[in-house]
Parts: structure tokens; C-alpha cells; sequence
């Protein structure tokens, strides 16, 4: 593989933009405790910063934007913020989906959302429906998503089809695998963006962060911005891509 600069085109003189970024959005319920408010306030200001950032996102032409919303180790929280994250999962859609529809995105949703409670299912199964004929940036929610899980579905996957003679052992290769990720039909992942100060990756994109750069920013979620965002680009321009190359 060729190395590879971030910095750069030549051409126009900006500075590389990623084609996929994925953001863990962490750090709502200590925006919520800093002004003495419930945990749920936290949640609420995290859904306008969703707003706000998928808007700066397509503005920037980012192609791709994956948004950490519900892990599959979240079910653990108490019972009431587990209803609540999904209640403003319901408002978000009901709120916003015209506004997708409108400005030609792509809604797409990787995890297991369909453990969700069945009206919620077919919320976001209508609202992916929805955009699904639009043809501009992609919008990705990941929803009782969890990175293990999905290699070892991708693994079951294929073994299944290994068992029923439909693949050769020796067929199962890195791109095999990158074809039963939910991701498969996205962009690479060129840069993993961590709110609120946490330096881990909690079981996001463990297989696709293979190679992305990763930047950990201490603001947290609900005051990330365009402005943040903008700053997380620019510094993904300065990094020096090298897929083990010199
Ligand atoms: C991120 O904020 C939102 C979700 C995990 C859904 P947190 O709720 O984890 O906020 P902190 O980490 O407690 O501050
Ligand atoms: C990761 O944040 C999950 C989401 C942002 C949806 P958590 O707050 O759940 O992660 P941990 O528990 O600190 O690792
Ligand atoms: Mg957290």
C-alpha cells in the first residue's frame, strides 16, 4: 500500500478531509452533574450536539459520519436511563427525519437495534426507509452496537457458509471478514473521535479503528460543536498516515 499523507491536496491547498468519522459521544451525565442537573438533562443536551454536529458534518462534505449512541454493554445502566436514552432515540427520529429526508442523507443504523421494543424497531427501520434513495452523506447510528459481537457474527457468518460448502476455509481472508461487518458498505474509517476525557474504545469499530487516527478530546459531549469538529479535522490534516510504510 502506497503511504499515505493527511495533509493535503495540492490542487486546492486545503488540508485532507476524512471521508468517515466516528465519534464515541461521551461525557453527557458529568455535563449534567457540573450544573446540578439530572443525568437525563445531559442526555437531552447530547441530542441537540448530535444535531449540531451532523449539520457541520455534511457542511464540511464529510461523507460519512458514524455516531456512537448505545453501546451493548449500556443496557447495564439503571432501568430509567435506559428508557430515557431511548425515548430521546424516539424523539430524535420523530424530530429530525424530515430534515435527513430534505438535505439527501443516508440514514444508516449498525448494531443490534433490533433488540430494541418492536414500535422502536420499526421507527428506525421507517426512517432508514425513508433516506434510503437519497444519494448524499451518510449518517450512521450505532445502536446496541458492540465490536465483538459483530466479528463474532461476521465469524458465525462464515462459518456457517463454510460448513454448507459455499467457502473454502482458505477464502476467509481480511476482506471476507470486512464484507460481514455492519460497516461494509461504508467508507474506511479515517478518523475516531472520543469525547469527555475517557482514553479507551469501549467496544466501538475495534476492527475498522484498525488503521483510522485517533483523537481524545477532553470536551464533553453536549458541548462539542462545529467548531470542535472543525478543530478535530484540522488536526487529523496534520497526522502523518503510514500503514507501517515509511
Ligand atoms: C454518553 O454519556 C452517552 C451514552 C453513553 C449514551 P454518558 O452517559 O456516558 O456520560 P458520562 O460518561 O456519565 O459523563
Ligand atoms: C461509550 O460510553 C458508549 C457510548 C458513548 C454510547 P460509555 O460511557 O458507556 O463507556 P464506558 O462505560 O465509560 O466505557
Ligand atoms: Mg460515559
Amino acid at each position: 500500500m502506497a503511504p499515505e499523507t493527511a495533509g493535503g491536496d495540492p490542487g486546492t491547498g486545503g488540508a485532507a478531509l476524512p471521508r468517515h468519522v466516528a465519534i464515541i459521544m461521551d461525557g453527557n451525565g458529568r455535563w449534567a452533574k457540573k450544573r446540578f442537573l439530572p443525568r437525563f438533562a445531559g442526555h437531552k443536551a447530547g441530542v441537540e450536539a448530535v444535531r449540531t454536529v451532523t449539520r457541520a458534518a455534511r457542511a464540511m462534505g464529510i461523507e460519512a459520519l458514524t455516531l456512537y449512541a448505545f453501546s451493548s454493554e449500556n443496557w447495564r445502566r439503571p432501568e430509567e436511563e435506559v428508557s430515557d436514552l431511548m425515548g430521546l432515540l424516539r424523539v430524535f427520529i420523530r424530530s429530525d427525519i424530515e430534515e435527513l429526508v430534505r438535505e439527501n442523507v443516508r440514514l444508516r443504523v449498525i448494531g443490534e437495534y433490533r433488540r430494541f421494543s418492536a414500535d422502536l424497531v420499526k421507527m428506525v427501520d421507517d426512517a432508514i426507509a425513508r433516506t434510503a434513495a437519497n444519494t448524499g452523506p451518510i449518517l450512521v447510528i450505532a445502536l446496541n452496537y458492540g465490536a465483538q459481537a459483530e466479528i463474532a457474527a461476521a465469524a458465525r457468518s462464515l462459518a456457517r457458509r463454510a460448513v454448507a460448502n459455499q467457502l473454502s476455509v482458505e477464502a476467509i481472508d481480511e476482506a471476507a471478514i470486512e464484507r460481514e461487518l455492519d460497516t461494509r458498505d461504508l467508507p474506511p474509517l479515517d478518523l475516531l473521535i472520543r469525547t469527555s476525557g475517557e482514553v479507551r474504545l469501549s467496544n466501538f469499530l475495534l476492527w475498522q479503528a484498525a488503521y483510522a487516527e485517533l483523537l481524545f478530546v477532553d470536551t464533553l459531549w453536549p458541548d462539542f460543536d462545529g467548531a470542535a469538529l472543525a478543530a478535530a479535522v484540522a488536526t487529523f490534516g496534520q497526522r502523518q498516515r503510514r500503514y507501517g510504510g515509511l
